[in-house]
C-alpha cells in the first residue's frame, strides 16, 4: 500500500505534490519522491529515503520554478529495500518518462527478463520499474507517429504506450505517469488498487485517495478497475483498456481530510479490519505456483535441502503476532512437523533446545518488537536458522534474519492489530503448504486445494462484512459488563484469545480466551447471570464436544454468542449467533477472527475508547 499524487495545473506543482504525499504517508513512508516536468523536455526529480518532511527540505533546498505538471509517491515497501534507488518515482533509460505505482506486479521477473534482454539498464530493485522501462519501450515502437508529431499529436502516442504497457501487467496496480516531451497531460490507470481523480478549476489531480488533493477540490471521479485517466489541466478524460471514451459522473465529497484518510471509517482499527480481504489477496498475490498452488521459492530463497532436513520448527512472536504463531502450530503439526511456540520474551529466559536442526520462525509485524529481536538473535546463537514473517521490508528483524516471507498488508495505523494478523495467516498456511509438499506430506493435488480455498477466503471476507450491523447491535447490548470470555477449540482457540486480547486492549475491561476444554477446570467459576461468553463453534471434528461446553455456559447464566456457519448452527443453541461463511477447518480461523475483531472494536465504540490509540499501549514495543 503506497500513496500517489498527479497535478497538472497552474500553481505551484511541487508544493502540491509534497502537502498531497503528507497527507498520504498513513499509506506508507519508508522513501518518498516527486517528479515534476519543467517545461518540454525537463524533468526535476527529487527522491529520499525517508519521510515526506525530508524531501519536503531536499526540495526546498533546490526549488523548482514553472513547472504545471509532476506526480510523486510515498512507499510502504514490498520490493526492495527502503532505500533512495528504490524510492518512486522511477526513470526510463532516457531519463524523460516516470512512473509511480502502488500494488504489485506479479510478472515483474518475466518482464524484467526480456527488458533486460532489450538492452534496458534497472537502478532498483522493485516491480515498479519494469512498467517505466516497459513504457519506455512502447514509446519506441510508436517511434514514427512520434518523429512526425507536433507537440499535441504526441498525446495519442503516449496515451497508446500507457495501454499497450498496461496490456503486459498481470497483478495489481494503480499507477501515474508523465513525459517530460509532452508536459501537458498525465496518465493514471487503475487495476485492483485504488485510484481517484480530482476535478479542479483550470486545475486537475490523481491520488490514491481524496485526502491527498481534498483542500484543493471535493469534486472527484473514482475510478474503476480496467479504467484510465488521462489529466489535463483543461479536464480529465475516462477510457477503458481497450482505448474506448467512458461517460464517468463526477461526485462531491463530503468528508474532511482525516475522514478521508480513513476512507469514510470513523477509526482506522476499522478501516483496516475492512481492509483484511485485500491484505490476504496482496498476501497471496503472484506467490502462488499456477498448477500446484504451492508458495514459489523466489518468495522466501529458503533453500529446499534446508526444509527437508529440519527436525523442528519453533516459533517466536509477541501479542497478537503470537497468536498467529499458536495458528501456525496448528497448521505445521496437521504436516506432522513438530513445533513449538513462545512467546519472543519467555523464550529468551528459558533453556534453550533450539539446535542447527530447529528452524525458528519469528513472527512480527513490525519487524521491531525488542522481544522478537530478542529472542531471535539468541536462537541464532544456539545454531538455529531464523525464518521472519513481518509486514515491514528492512526492518531489523528483516537483516537479522536468514530468511524473509513477508506479508503485504500496507502500514497498518491502529494499534490494535487486525490486517496484519491477517496477513500473518496467510503466510503461515503458504509457509505449511509449502513445507510439507517439499517434506513429501502433502501430495500436490492436495496442496492445490488448499491453495484454492485460500484464494476464496477474501470473498467469503467480504460476505461476512454483511453482519456487521447486527455484530454491532450485539457488542452494544454487552458493552456495559465488565467481564468477557471467550471460548474455542484447537486451531480457533488462538482465536479466542485474540478475541480477548482486542477487547482488553481497546476497551479497557476484563476478558479471558481459554481453550473450551478446559473451562471446567476451573474458569467455569467466574460465568455468572449475563456474562457474556462468546463462543467459536463452526464446523470442526470437535463440534460436539464445543457444543456441551456452549450448554455448560449457558447453564451458568451466561449470555452465549455463537460464531457458527451453516452447517454448525444446527448443532448449537446459543442467545445469539454470528453465522460466517464455511470454509476448511484449517483455514476457519481467518473467517472466525473477523467478528471477533468487530465485537471488540464496537464495545471500544460504545464505551467511546480511544480505539486508535489506546491507553497505555504503542504501536511497536521497541524496549524489553
Ligand atoms: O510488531 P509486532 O507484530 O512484533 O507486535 C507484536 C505486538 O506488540 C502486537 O501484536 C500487539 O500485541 C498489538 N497491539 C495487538 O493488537
Amino acid at each position: 500500500m503506497c500513496g500517489i499524487i498527479g497535478y497538472i495545473g497552474d500553481k505551484k506543482t511541487s508544493d502540491i505534490l509534497i502537502d498531497g504525499l503528507k497527507r498520504l504517508e498513513y499509506r506508507g513512508y519508508d522513501s518518498c519522491g516527486i517528479a515534476v516536468i519543467n517545461g518540454v523536455g525537463g524533468l526535476y526529480l527529487k527522491r529520499v529515503s525517508g519521510r515526506v518532511d525530508a524531501l519536503d527540505a531536499l526540495a526546498a533546498s533546490d526549488p523548482v520554478k514553472g513547472a504545471r505538471a509532476g506526480i510523486g509517491h510515498t512507499r510502504w515497501a514490498t520490493h526492495g529495500a527502503p532505500s533512495e534507488d528504490n524510492a518512486h518515482p522511477h526513470t526510463d533509460c532516457s531519463g524523460s518518462v516516470v512512473v509511480v505505482h502502488n500494488g504489485i506486479i506479479e510478472n515483474y521477473l518475466e518482464l524484467k527478463e526480456i527488458l533486460l534482454k532489450a538492452g534496458h539498464k534497472f537502478k532498483s530493485e522493485t516491480d515498479t520499474e519494469v512498467i517505466v522501462h516497459l513504457l519506455e519501450e512502447k514509446l519506441k515502437n510508436l517511434d514514427v507517429a512520434e518523429k512526425n508529431a507536433r507537440q499535441a499529436m504526441l498525446e495519442p502516442v503516449f496515451f497508446e504506450a500507457v495501454r499497450r504497457t498496461i496490456a503486459d501487467l498481470k497483478g495489481a496496480f494503480a499507477l501515474a505517469a508523465a513525459w517530460a516531451k509532452c508536459p501537458a497531460i498525465l496518465l493514471a490507470a487503475r487495476q485492483h488498487s485504488p485510484l481517484v481523480a480530482g476535478l479542479g478549476e483550470g486545475e486537475n489531480f490523481i491520488a490514491s485517495d481524496v485526502s491527498a488533493f481534498l483542500k484543493h477540490t471535493k469534486r472527484v471521479v473514482f475510478l474503476n478497475d480496467g479504467e484510465i485517466a488521462a489529466v489535463k489541466k483543461e479536464g480529465v478524460t475516462f477510457f477503458d483498456f481497450k482505448g474506448r471514451k467512458l461517460e464517468r459522473e463526477s461526485i462531491v465529497i463530503q468528508w474532511d481530510s482525516t475522514m478521508a484518510e480513513k476512507g469514510g471509517y470513523k477509526h482506522f482499527m476499522l478501516k483496516e479490519i475492512h481492509e483484511q480481504p485485500e491484505a490476504v489477496e496482496d498476501t497471496l498475490r503472484g506467490r502462488l505456483l499456477p498448477i500446484s498452488g504451492e508458495l514459489l521459492e523466489r518468495e522466501i530463497n529458503l533453500p529446499l535441502e534446508l526444509i527437508k532436513k529440519f527436525k523442528r520448527l519453533q516459533v517466536i512472536a509477541c501479542g497478537t503476532a503470537y497468536h498467529a504463531g499458536l495458528v501456525a502450530r496448528y497448521v505445521f503439526e496437521n504436516f506432522g512437523m513438530p513445533t513449538e511456540v513462545d512467546f519472543a520474551s519467555e523464550f529468551s529466559d528459558r533453556a534453550k533446545i533450539t539446535d542447527k536442526d530447529t528452524l525458528v520462525i519469528a513472527i512480527s509485524q513490525s519487524g521491531e518488537t525488542a522481544d522478537t529481536l530478542h529472542a531471535s538473535r539468541e536462537a541464532k546463537v544456539s545454531g538455529a536458522k531464523v525464518l521472519a514473517i513481518t509486514n515491514t521490508v528492512g526492518s531489523t528483524l528483516t537483516r537479522e534474519a536468514d530468511f524473509v516471507l513477508y506479508t503485504h498488508c500496507g502500514p497498518e495505523i491502529g494499534v490494535a492489530s487486525t490486517k496484519a494478523f491477517m496477513g500473518q495467516l496467510a503466510a503461515v498456511y503458504l509457509l505449511g503448504v509449502h513445507f510439507a509438499t517439499a517434506r513429501k506430506k502433502l501430495a500436490l493435488a492436495e496442496a492445490r486445494t488448499y491453495a484454492e480455498e485460500l484464494l476464496k477466503l477474501p470473498r467469503l471476507a467480504e460476505e461476512l462484512f454483511l453482519s456487521e450491523k447486527s455484530i454491532a447491535a450485539m457488542a452494544g447490548a454487552c458493552a456495559g459488563s465488565e467481564h468477557f470470555l471467550f471460548i474455542a477449540r484447537h486451531i480457533n482457540f488462538p482465536i479466542a484469545l485474540e478475541g480477548a486480547l482486542k477487547i482488553k486492549e481497546i476497551s479497557y475491561v476484563h476478558a479471558e480466551g481459554y481453550a473450551a476444554g478446559e473451562m471446567k477446570h476451573g474458569p467455569i467459576a467466574i460465568i455468572d447471570k449475563g456474562m457474556p461468553v462468546l463462543a467459536v463453534a463452526t464446523t470442526s471434528k470437535a463440534i460436539s464436544l464445543m457444543a456441551g461446553n456452549i450448554e455448560e455456559a449457558k447453564a451458568r447464566g451466561a449470555r452465549v454468542i455463537a460464531i457458527v456457519d451453516e452447517d454448525s448452527r444446527k448443532l448449537i443453541k446459543a442467545a445469539d449467533y454470528i453465522q460466517v461463511p464455511k470454509t476448511m477447518e484449517l483455514l476457519s480461523p481467518m473467517l472466525n477472527v473477523i467478528p471477533l475483531q468487530l465485537f471488540a472494536y464496537y464495545v471500544a465504540l460504545a464505551k467511546k475508547c480511544d480505539i486508535d490509540k489506546p491507553r497505555n499501549l504503542a504501536k511497536s514495543v521497541t524496549v524489553r
